[in-house]
């Protein structure tokens, strides 16, 4: 079961796979990425990654280099080829390699860069629940791009583990605004209301997240996506982060205040029970 790369055509091992020290996504983080997860050998809602995939590219001026039906294709070829039941793969895009320059080069051709992994994240939180700190959010004005540059949320996360936290809560307007947490969206339970901050452009609009609101709708729980302060988190009946990878992380504690019962609370395992259930059973398209 091999973790394999595709880096613009070439297939390799991970380990061997190389991207050009000129690639200005390692020079500037001048490109973008999505990450999809696998389940029994499925990308799970890929084309809602790559719909969001082309609006983050056109975003910041990078021509695609494939088709989004080549590129899906090439993707489930990877998976197949590497035979890793649960995955993720990763696809970059950048606008290639040339001479730095800051401007944007005359004939650089865009670089793809694709690899599968296998899943080997901890799972334990999402039975005790997470401790979570907030923290200023002082990333730029387009988070709804997901881009390389990825550093305040580096800064972010290893602040929340340097405190013995599993993830950072980004929160604006000295604690006006929730936004995100550093690799995830934010929900809240309040009044027995599933609510989650505006897809505005401050927050990264998560495809677990949509998929969650969509759940949420259909079970019949009341949805918002309105502004949530950090106050009223903190009193909030339930806490949950969500995202392609830890898929559902609920909050025990926040900036060392517990939430709810301080355990994971039902609705929010409710929603994550049918999101499990649309994994294993659906394409989430
Ligand atoms: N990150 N917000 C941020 C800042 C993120 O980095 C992510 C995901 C999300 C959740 O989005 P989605 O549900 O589409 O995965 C929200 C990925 C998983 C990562 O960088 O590894």
């Amino acid at each position: 079961m091999p973790e394999l790369a595709w880096v613009n055509g070439k297939l390799s091992g991970l380990a061997e796979a190389v991207v050009p020290c000129l690639d200005r996504g390692n020079l500037f983080g001048d490109g973008v990425y999505e990450v999809v997860r696998v389940y029994a050998g499925r990308p799970f809602a890929q084309e809602r990654h790559l719909r969001r995939l082309k609006k983050s590219l056109a975003a910041v001026q990078i021509e695609a280099p494939l088709e989004t039906r080549e590129l899906d294709l090439q993707v489930r070829d990877l998976i197949t080829r590497s035979g890793i039941g649960e995955a993720q793969v990763y696809i970059q895009i950048t606008r290639g390699a040339a001479p730095r320059q800051h401007a944007f080069p005359r004939d650089a051709r865009p670089s793809l860069i694709l690899f599968v992994l296998k899943v080997e994240t901890d799972f334990r939180w999402r039975e005790t629940g997470c401790q979570a700190i907030s923290l200023p959010d002082d990333r730029w004005a387009h988070c709804h791009i997901k881009s390389l540059n990825l550093l305040p949320n580096v800064l972010a996360k290893e602040k929340a583990r340097s405190k013995g936290a599993q993830e950072a809560l980004f929160v604006a307007g000295g604690g006006a605004k929730v936004r995100e947490g550093s690799s995830s969206n934010v929900f809240a339970l309040l009044d027995g209301k599933v609510v989650t901050p505006p897809a505005d452009g401050h927050i990264l609009a998560g495809i677990t997240r949509e998929i969650f609101l969509e759940l949420a709708e259909t079970a019949g729980l009341p949805v918002l996506e309105q502004d949530l302060s950090l106050a009223e988190l903190l009193e909030a009946q339930e806490v949950f982060f969500t995202s392609t990878v830890s898929e559902y992380l609920p909050v025990s504690e926040l900036d060392g205040k517990r939430i709810g019962t301080g355990h994971p609370g039902p609705k929010g395992q409710e929603l994550y029970a049918l999101y499990s259930q649309l994994c294993q059973t659906g394409d989430g398209s």
